[in-house]
């Protein structure tokens, strides 16, 4: 198949590798990618974010599936032109994406759907944001309403410290104070089609830069799948994830269908698993990243036939994707300054010497050739991925990977998976 991959960041490479994997003889192209994408296939430099551009560039080019990587494209509404023009995309629609764009729009579906979450107060003024935060209590749960990039949500005991982030935020929309939800955090991904969704294996991510889960949001400093200790409580993953698709994605994507606005493309569940009950804490309207590092790797299912059923209405008769009992763990490898203010442009060593290695594959998140060096290009540089039998082993994989690259002032976090190792 023709293939355009939309995204530049590790995800759009873990995507890229799995789609190669399955040694069917794709044509793979990605707009823009990065350094290590391009050594794997071909990289064009076409703006994600502009529909009519990517649509005329898939026409000409022949393409039969556009796998949309990231949110800004998504709720940019590039999915809109490629699907008029009749283009199969993995991706839903602007209006869909919203899921994502809008976290009161993500609760409203939320509502009426009857899916269970945090319970939310709006906020559009300072006055109504104290009068939320009064009402729900501590710990506070303070969030902006549109994409922020990971930094508009705050977790805290401290009154003031919420007062002044709504504060901060009200300046570009509405906030969203949330009931706190105490519990282990799950990513599980779902294919839909608009109306069917088949699931992935859950991930967990590591959302704070710091070990022991301190310091500020990110993006994500690493994941691992599957996980074990879901069994404490369910009585095997497919139980756990036949709840959260009756509870969470069918009455969401069922939801989304009646009100003429079909998400197709890839539901991200964040849940938190409490003493009450599964709970949502955030949709995405895309693959999510690192966890993509490590669930596709796991994948024996040839993601291209998943994909194309999801974006041409086809999960019903698709197979369900089936996963290898090896684990994966991925380390983020970011650049000094992340998140506030990344460093970039500084020389990066020894990826292919991690490359080598058994059961490690390096991920690029944000990386360029210049002048014969690989050079950092943004905040969330490598993802270095490591498989195993056990958590053990794919942990001790991915970290000796990464011990043997070099970036100046380079941060990781040393607990990745940490507690499934023992
Ligand atoms: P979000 O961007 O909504 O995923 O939030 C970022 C992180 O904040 C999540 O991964 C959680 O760790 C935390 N978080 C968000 N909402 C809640 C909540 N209602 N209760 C507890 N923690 C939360
Ligand atoms: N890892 C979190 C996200 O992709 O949003």
């Amino acid at each position: 198949m023709r293939i355009l991959v939309l995204g530049s960041g590790a995800r759009e490479h873990a995507i890229t590798t799995a789609l190669l994997a399955e040694g069917a003889g794709h044509v793979i192209t990605v707009a823009p990618g990065n350094a290590g994408i391009a050594a794997d296939v071909e990289t064009v430099s076409l703006d994600p974010t502009n529909g009519p551009l990517v649509a005329e560039y898939a026409i000409e080019n022949g393409i039969e599936l556009v796998v949309v990587g990231p949110e800004a494209p998504l709720i940019a509404g590039v999915a809109d032109p490629l699907r008029t023009r009749g283009i199969p995309v993995f991706g839903p629609s602007g209006a869909a994406a919203q899921l994502e764009g809008s976290k009161a729009f993500a609760k409203r579906i939320m509502a009426e759907a009857g899916v269970p979450t945090g319970r939310p107060l709006s906020a559009g003024t300072v006055e109504q944001a104290v009068a939320a935060i009064d009402e729900l209590g501590a710990p506070y749960v303070v969030k902006a309403d549109g994409l922020a990039a990971g930094k508009g949500v705050l977790v805290t005991e401290d009154r003031q410290a919420a007062v002044d982030h709504a504060t901060y935020w009200l300046q570009h929309g509405p906030v969203v104070v949330e009931e706190f939800l105490d519990g282990e955090e799950v990513s599980l991904f779902f294919l839909s089609d608009g109306h069917d969704v088949r699931a992935l294996s859950p991930a967990q991510d590591h959302k704070r830069l710091g070990d022991g889960d301190t310091g500020p949001n990110t993006g994500g400093m690493g994941a691992y799948s599957p996980l074990p200790w879901l069994t404490d409580r369910w009585e095997s993953e497919q139980a756990f994830v036949a709840e959260v698709t009756e509870l969470v994605a069918l009455p969401t994507v069922r939801r989304l269908e009646h009100e003429g606005t079909p998400f197709v493309g890839l539901l991200y569940c964040g849940l938190i698993v409490t003493e009450q009950g599964v709970r949502v804490i955030e949709f995405n309207a895309r693959f999510g990243d690192p966890e993509t590092q490590v669930v596709l790797p796991r994948l024996t299912t040839p993601l291209s036939t998943l994909l194309t059923a999801a974006a041409t209405g086809q999960l019903a008769g698709a197979p369900e994707p089936t996963f290898s009992a090896d684990v994966a763990v991925t380390v983020v490898l970011a650049s000094e300054g992340y998140p506030e203010n990344p460093r970039t442009g500084r020389v990066i060593t020894g990826v292919d010497a991690a490359n080598a290695r058994e059961g490690v594959s390096v991920a690029h998140a944000a990386t360029a050739v210049l002048d014969g060096d690989l050079v950092a290009t943004g905040g969330r540089v490598l993802s270095v991925v490591g498989t195993g039998s056990d958590f053990a082993q794919a942990r001790e994989r991915a970290y000796a990977g990464l011990a043997d690259i070099t970036l100046e002032g380079a941060q990781y976090r040393t607990d990745i998976a940490a507690k499934v190792a023992r």
